[in-house]
């Protein structure tokens, strides 16, 4: 029987990372198995606090590195400078990131060179363009091939990694852990019978299109097409609200703020905590978003999502026929929008609830793995 505990170390540092691996952390707390250290870089501040609250978790380390409007190298450099105090301080036996943020790159980089081993959840995805998305594909692609678990929340994610020659004993496919934390924010806000913070049932009875968007790559033109389109899209829908909870990067701020200020159905609102962001998904009749996660989680609860990127590393929810890919065009964002508002037999094709991405027992599946090696 194993008496010493394996000493893990997660580190994370923005919003996804933490909605992602908050089960992880719950589950690995509740496991004997493990001694559980949690690092926050501080990539984002307010918007992880936000969902640490949410959940009822800690960090141990906080890195505090967060800087307004900051740059990739700012990250970069912050997090090589001051995680490996925190490594040595706590010797691990693994470290484990997520995903593909400049947090989880870096993070891998310093276990790398402090000889850690280094276990990559959500990991495989790719789009095989390494501008889009900038700079996620080439972050996820270099935690890849440091890391020294894998897993992977989809076949398609595992043979990705396979192709790119990583050994078929070391990926695991766990399904994402985006599921699980879904199931703890339904159960909470189902049993508690949870109203909305942020409006009144007058708003929230009426259709609802969510907004959300963040990607570098859309920044300048792309964000300016989508308040465009936006605005229109409120112009000619009277009756439709949407909401958009907007991303706290002053890259987006500055033109959602100054374009989309002016109509009384369109409400822009500070970043939502997880628990009020599900909510929302589900009274939404339709979602726009370039968010990953968000393309992940509208399956399950049976919204179309319009994905305003020109590439996807999660074809799972194209496939299943809830997401469609439009970019950044203001005429085709409209159009998109506008079949899903007019036309009930297209509504219906994207609406029905499918989950291509787990079953809500992705985190102990990854325990089970991180206990065994
Ligand atoms: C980051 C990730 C991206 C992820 C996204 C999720 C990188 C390079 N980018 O992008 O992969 O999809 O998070 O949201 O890793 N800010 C605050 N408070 C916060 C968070 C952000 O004020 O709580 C502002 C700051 O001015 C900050 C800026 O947003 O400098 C940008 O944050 P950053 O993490 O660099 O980029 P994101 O667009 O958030
Ligand atoms: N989300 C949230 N509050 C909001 C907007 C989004 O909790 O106001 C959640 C959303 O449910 C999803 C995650 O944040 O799980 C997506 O994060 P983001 O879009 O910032 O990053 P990405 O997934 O694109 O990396």
């Amino acid at each position: 029987m194993r008496t010493v505990k394996k000493k893990i170390l997660i580190v994370l540092g923005t919003r996804p990372e933490a909605i992602k691996l908050a089960p992880l952390i719950i589950e690995a707390k509740k496991n004997s198995a493990f001694e559980v250290n949690v690092c926050l870089t501080g990539q984002h501040q307010e918007m992880v606090r936000q969902i640490f609250d949410f959940f009822e978790i800690n960090e141990d380390y906080n890195l505090s590195i967060m800087r307004p409007n900051q740059t990739l190298g700012h990250i970069t450099s912050s997090i090589l400078c001051e995680l490996p105090a925190v490594i040595d301080k706590v010797n691990p036996e693994i470290i484990i990131v997520h995903g593909d943020t400049t947090t989880s790159f870096a993070a891998a980089l310093c276990a790398y060179y402090s000889k850690t081993k280094v276990a990559h959840v959500e990991a495989g995805l790719r789009t095989w363009n390494k501008y889009s998305p900038f700079p996620e594909e080439i972050n996820r692609k270099l935690t890849g091939s440091i890391s020294d678990f894998h897993f992977a929340p989809t076949n398609l994610a595992l043979s990705n990694l396979i192709k790119e020659g990583v050994p078929k004993d070391k990926i695991i496919v766990t399904g994402n852990t985006v599921i699980d934390a879904l199931f703890l924010a339904k159960n909470k806000i189902e049993n508690n019978k949870y109203e909305s913070i942020q409006f009144d049932p007058l708003i929230l009875n009426k259709q609802i299109v969510l907004i959300t968007g963040h990607r570098r790559e859309n920044f300048g033109d792309g964000f300016l097409n989508i308040c465009k389109a936006v605005r229109n899209l409120a112009i000619r829908y009277k009756e439709v609200q949407f909401i958009y909870p907007v991303h706290l990067n002053p890259n987006v701020q500055k033109p959602v703020y100054e374009i989309l200020n002016k109509d009384s159905n369109i409400h822009l609102i500070p970043p939502v905590d997880y628990k009020e962001f599900v909510f929302l998904m589900s009274k939404s009749y339709l979602i726009l978003s370039d968010s990953g996660g968000v393309q992940e989680e509208a399956p399950s609860l049976g919204k179309p999502t319009l994905v305003m990127r020109d590439t996807t590393e999660r074809p799972e929810a194209l496939k299943a026929g809830t997401a469609k890919l439009v970019g950044t065009d203001a005429n085709e964002i409209e159009k998109n929008v506008s079949i899903l508002l007019e036309n009930r037999d297209e509504y219906k094709k994207m609406s029905s609830a499918k989950n291509p991405y787990g079953d809500g027992l992705a985190s102990k599946r990854i325990l089970e793995m991180l206990e065994k090696s």
